[in-house]
């Protein structure tokens, strides 16, 4: 019998044995994370109880047609968003991935999330698939900075040469930053686990990046309080929030 084909009876204890075991023993690992593993930080995620896109219509804040029809609407959404995520801290899972990467000899965590906790709790191996609220790019000229001066010294805030600044997040219809996303998919099908935290694995192609692993032979491990579409692909679904999960995967043995 193959684990996979245990993993309706196992208990939540086996399951994490199980997980922390294959988490130990990879020597080339893969985390994904999505807005879920920021929640206990206090950062509000999109689709849950309480998400953005339920109180807020994407196509009005988070696309570029939003942005060319009213940039200081859509401005004002990310300075609030900004001036919500400030004020958080990193939480246990975070630490977590970070311990993690010290002890793995490869690895890449892989993150959706625009908050930059990830950075700020330590870690270094990070791709930042969607990009990051804090950084602004130009709309006109190459230029971008970094930015994390809450509030905004003005709305919409301009670059030197004039044009508009954007936020340096991914908005919907929008291609994702080519390296990013080609070291994600290179560390994946190289990946002999993969930890996928806290996403609803709805939004490609960050969605696709545990299936990639998983063709390719790769452990997939997934914390997350609900069921998702990749649940039946996963080896390991752990129900439950992942500062409690991850640690105890983390440092279990
Ligand atoms: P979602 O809001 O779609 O999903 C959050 C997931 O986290 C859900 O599956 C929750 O069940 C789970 N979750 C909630 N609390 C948790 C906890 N304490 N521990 C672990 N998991 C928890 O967020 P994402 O999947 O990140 O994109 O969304 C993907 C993308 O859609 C975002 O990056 C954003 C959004 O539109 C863009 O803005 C481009």
């Amino acid at each position: 019998m193959s684990e996979a084909s245990i993993d309706v009876s196992r208990t939540a204890a086996e399951g994490i044995a199980l997980a922390a075991r294959r988490l130990r023993e990879a020597r080339r690992l893969v985390a994904l994370t999505g807005a879920g593993i920021s929640a206990e930080s206090g950062v509000p995620t999109f689709r849950g109880p309480g998400g953005l896109w339920r109180q807020y219509r994407p196509e009005d804040l988070a696309t570029p047609d939003a942005f060319a029809r009213d940039p200081r609407l859509v401005w004002e959404w990310y300075a609030w968003r900004r001036q919500v995520i400030a004020p958080l801290r990193p939480n246990a899972a975070h630490r977590a991935l970070v311990a993690l990467e010290k002890r793995t000899p490869e690895f890449l965590l892989a993150t959706q999330n625009v908050d930059g906790l990830h950075g700020t709790a330590g870690s270094a191996r990070v791709v930042e698939l969607h990009g990051t609220i804090w950084r602004l790019r130009c709309t006109s000229c190459a230029h971008t900075r970094e930015d994390r001066g809450v509030p905004l010294a003005e709305i919409p805030p301009r670059c030197a040469c004039g044009a508009l600044l954007r936020p340096g997040v991914v908005w919907f219809g929008e291609a994702l930053p080519e390296e990013p996303v080609t070291r994600a998919f290179e560390a994946a099908r190289e990946a002999e686990a993969v930890l996928v935290v806290g996403t609803s694995s709805l939004v490609y192609p960050a969605a696709a990046l545990p299936q990639v692993a998983r063709a390719a032979g790769a452990f997939v491990i997934e914390i997350n309080p609900e069921p998702t579409p990749l649940t039946p692909l996963a080896d390991v679904s752990l129900r439950g929030p992942a500062a409690a999960l991850l640690p105890a995967i983390v440092e279990g043995t």
